[in-house]
């Protein structure tokens, strides 16, 4: 499949199976923002719950929160985001397009990238068995010429972010000749940085006394409730806080779906750990986190680290776990050691002491912070990315196709179907018995409209792992058919085995066990 194609049929595919839709379509949509169907806050709800049950409950020593949107203002002063929380935005003169220069230059370095990739195809192609991937990457002149171009076009893109040098930014643009990708034209404008918070006003008072900010990330929610959480949950470092919900960022550009947006959901926890102590911790959440993304089993080619070209403000370390999307490698999840800065502004802006009693070390310090940081909506687009499949099916001699979500049983948003064959002779009654105790225990759904090859078909394009036939067998024996979604093999069953059944593969607790 190609990859820009599989991007639109998978936000073709979302909107016509109800996981997401355009904000206020009917008045033409809200540019970045999108609404969760009734398939979509299904799976959005599950994602969330694996994420907190991996981060909250298999870790003795995390506990949640849920702090408010809305924050003092201060918060984002001390945070550096009213200052720095920019991006560098370039304009086309012809088309009029705005973009985020750091973007037009990682898709430029992306793209060479893909020519290395495209070698490496076609030397395993070529030499089979014999290939040498090692030694091919390092001889091979093609991949030696493209992988100088990125060397050299990193230290320069690295140096110029790091000098917050606009103006050599534009040079790379201009130098590496990259157009704009609507118009075709190199026409550019000077770059400039533009803040990416969205701000408001608190109350009826107007003027600059009452502006306050949407929250662009949820952790300073965090920094400011941890001694709260410390003090009154007895914590003992190391231990981590964490806690999902909404995020708002005025991105300069967005695109590609719910891949970028202007108001999308966090997943973040903070772990405060002793000074000193921050690498060992940074290693371990860059190893969990990983294992948590390969336990979905969407393919662990599919992910890579990729280490931050600058490093943000508050930073000493950070690296994104990148996934294979559609568009190419992107970062889902960022990995950082935050030091102490956040605890130290806000001590220092707050005038409140943020320290730490350790009583091992008997002495008081600020902690240091290690944060894993995953966006909901991204995740979610991962797993449909992962998940979709176009396949060639042979039933009964008949070759037809299907689209069929492979989305992990335990994440599903449906996990069971329960279809009478037909609405007569008494087989709705029956289903209805079996629905009636299997939705006690998950999201089932009951169809009787249409073909049962039909209904197999709709219950594979939302990902349902599991559907219940009942047909007149039933009537006699009390079993029925169920159909696997991925292999499409049907056994018989008896009606009491069914809960049983189902309950063991759709448990969440599958991919929990996984991590530990
Ligand atoms: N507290 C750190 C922080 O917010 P970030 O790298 O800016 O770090 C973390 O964001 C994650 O949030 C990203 O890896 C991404 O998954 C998600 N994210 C950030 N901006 C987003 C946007 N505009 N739309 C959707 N998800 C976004």
């Amino acid at each position: 499949m190609a990859k820009d194609n599989s991007l639109k049929k998978i936000i073709a595919h979302s909107k016509e199976y109800g996981f997401i839709f355009q904000s206020s379509e009917i008045y033409d949509g809200l540019s970045a923002v999108y609404d969760y169907g009734q398939n979509g806050v299904e799976l959005k709800k599950n994602i969330r719950e694996y994420w907190w049950k991996a981060m909250v409950y298999l870790h003795e020593n995390i506990v949640g929160l849920d702090a408010a949107i809305f924050m003092h203002p201060k918060t984002w002063e001390a945070s550096g985001h009213v200052g720095a929380f920019n991006d560098p935005l370039i304009d086309n003169k012809d088309s009029k397009k705005r973009y985020r220069a750091d973007i037009l230059i990682e898709e430029y370095r992306e793209k060479i990238q893909q020519k290395i990739n495209k070698e490496v195809k076609k030397g395993k192609k070529r030499f089979k068995e014999n290939f040498d991937e090692t030694e091919f990457l390092a001889t091979n002149p093609n991949v030696l010429r493209n992988q100088k171009k990125i060397d050299e076009l990193t230290n320069r893109f690295q140096t110029a972010l790091e000098d917050d040098n606009l103006d050599e930014i534009r040079q790379i643009i201009i130098d590496c000749e990259i157009a704009c990708p609507v118009s075709g034209s190199k026409n550019w404008t000077d770059v400039r940085q533009f803040n990416l918070m969205f701000d408001t006003k608190l109350g009826s008072v107007t003027g600059d006394a009452s502006k306050i900010y949407l929250r662009p990330e949820t952790a300073q929610g965090i920094f400011v409730n941890y001694l709260n959480v410390q003090k009154t949950g007895r914590m003992k470092i190391p231990f981590g806080i964490a806690q999902t919900g909404k995020a708002f960022r005025n991105e300069i550009v967005a695109r590609q779906f719910v891949f970028r947006m202007r108001e999308f959901e966090q997943m973040e926890m903070q772990f405060f750990v002793r000074p000193g102590e921050e690498m060992k911790w940074y290693e371990y959440w860059k190893d969990f986190r990983l294992k948590w993304h390969k336990s979905l089993e969407l393919g662990d080619n599919k992910y890579r680290f990729h280490k931050h070209d600058k490093l943000a403000h508050y930073a000493n370390a950070a690296v994104d776990i990148e996934f294979d999307f559609p568009m190419g490698f992107k970062e889902v999840e960022g990995i950082h050691s935050r030091t102490d800065f956040d605890l130290s502004q806000h001590q220092k802006f707050s005038g409140k002491k943020l320290q730490y009693y350790d009583p091992e070390l008997q002495k008081s310090y600020v902690p240091y912070v290690v944060e894993t940081s995953i966006g909901l909506d991204r995740m979610f687009m991962t797993i449909l990315s992962g998940a979709y499949k176009e396949e060639k099916i042979t039933e009964k001699g008949k070759t037809t196709e299907r689209i069929v979500l492979g989305i992990p049983a335990a994440l599903a948003p449906v996990k069971v179907a329960v279809l009478p064959l037909t609405k007569k002779d008494g087989l709705p009654d029956v289903a209805r018995k079996i629905m009636d105790k299997l939705k006690l225990h998950f999201n089932a759904q009951y169809e009787v409209k249409d073909s049962i090859g039909k209904r197999y078909r709709r219950q594979d394009a939302i990902g349902t792992p599991f559907c219940i036939t009942i047909d007149h067998k039933t009537i006699e024996d009390n079993t029925v058919t169920l159909r696997h979604r991925d292999s499409m093999e049907q056994e018989r069953v008896s009606i009491s085995e069914l809960l049983k059944i189902v309950t063991e593969k759709v448990n969440i607790n599958n991919l929990l066990e996984k991590l530990i």
